[in-house]
């Protein structure tokens, strides 16, 4: 039996609003990392903007815009046959051993350096049960081909020998009870813990995001919000994340929205089904009491059509009958 146009209109649109309803839940997850990305091209940018005449193995401090302030960011431009063979001793708190190549092959590299300061959280929001100890530290590898280039892809570094290691210079005590673990944050936003080694080091083969974090193993103790570096307390709410956060909110009253809808859309196929299927039943009851009188065909002209026979009995309701 094929389904009436309605219901199928109507299946349909329940099941368009379910998909919304899981699109947008997807969307949830993956805004923050592909904020993350534009802060990064837009750091490459203003990295770029430092270099004035650019001198191999310099690093050179660049400048943030004013609504980003507590970002620090620098650039040093290499080549690649000097990275591969060199390594660099100590390019702020990265220590680059021999060994790392880029793919794909370019003569010349530049390394950015990212320290994303009070906004490692805005960016970079710290998983469930942990905190930051330090701020979130980028390198990345873009081509230096083009000094004035915007939106550059970044390269693919990995460190073939010995790893990359990251000495975290100053972070906050670790708090009775919790434990020092290395994040780290890939470029497609996917996250790594590891055990920090002795003195805050945290060891990578890739480039990315890293950070310290504490590993809440007791439960009860309140978690301590990460102050930002060599600041006293107390940190007012940010408000620049005012508005991510109300986009959240929207997002989630969205969401709700749309399963309440969906939800009364629901109970009104199930009415509607039901009334369906007491008409249906209504419908075969009556074909079957006409059943009960066939039809004589009768010729008009050249077509055949139905006639009754002279006399029906005429329905009389039970009111009526009168003895
Ligand atoms: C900072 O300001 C620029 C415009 O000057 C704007 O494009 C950018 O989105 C702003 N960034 C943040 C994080 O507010
Ligand atoms: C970080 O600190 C600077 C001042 O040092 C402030 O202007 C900025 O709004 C702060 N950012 C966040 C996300 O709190
Ligand atoms: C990110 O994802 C793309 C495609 O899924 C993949 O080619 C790339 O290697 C990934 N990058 C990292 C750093 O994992
Ligand atoms: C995560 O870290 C472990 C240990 O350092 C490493 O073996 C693994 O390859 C890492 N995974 C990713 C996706 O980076």
């Amino acid at each position: 039996m094929g389904l009436p146009g309605s219901l199928r209109m109507l299946l349909l649109s329940v099941w368009f609003f379910c998909s919304l309803t899981v699109l947008e839940s997807l969307e949830l997850s993956t805004s923050s990392t592909s904020d993350a990305r534009e802060l990064d091209a837009l750091l490459q940018d203003h990295a770029y903007q430092a270099f004035a005449r650019p001198r191999t193995g310099v690093v050179y401090q660049g400048v943030v815009p004013s609504n980003l302030t507590g970002i620090q960011v620098s650039a040093m431009r290499l080549r690649s046959g000097s990275l591969k063979t060199r390594g660099v001793s100590m390019y702020q708190e990265f220590v680059i051993p021999v060994g790392v190549v880029e793919q794909p092959y370019v003569e010349r590299l530049v390394l950015v350096y990212q320290n994303l300061g009070n906004w490692s959280m805005t960016y970079y929001p710290p998983l469930q049960g942990y905190m930051y100890l330090a701020p979130v530290l980028g390198l990345l590898a873009y081509d230096a081909s083009d000094l004035m280039a915007k939106n550059l892809p970044e390269l693919d570094i990995q460190a073939s020998g010995e790893p990359i290691s990251i000495k975290f210079s100053s972070i906050t005590r670790v708090p009775d009870g919790l434990v020092a673990k290395c994040v780290s944050f890939d470029l497609n936003g996917s996250v790594n813990l590891s055990n920090a080694l002795a003195g805050n080091i945290c060891t990578t083969f890739k480039q990315g995001h890293f950070s310290i974090v504490a590993e809440s193993i007791a439960p009860s103790s309140p978690p301590i919000p990460m102050a930002p570096p060599r600041s006293p307390p107390p940190p007012p709410p940010p408000p620049p994340n005012d508005e991510k956060n109300k986009s959240k909110v929207w997002k989630i009253v969205g969401s709700v929205v749309g399963g309440i809808a969906l939800l009364v859309v629901l109970g009104g196929l199930v009415v509607w089904g039901r009334k369906y299927k007491q008409r249906k039943e209504m419908n075969q009851m009556e074909r079957a009491a006409d059943v009960g009188e066939a039809l004589h065909m009768t010729t008009v002209g050249t077509t055949k059509a139905p006639a009754a026979t002279g006399t029906r009995t005429q329905p009389a309701l039970e009111t009526e009958y009168m003895p």
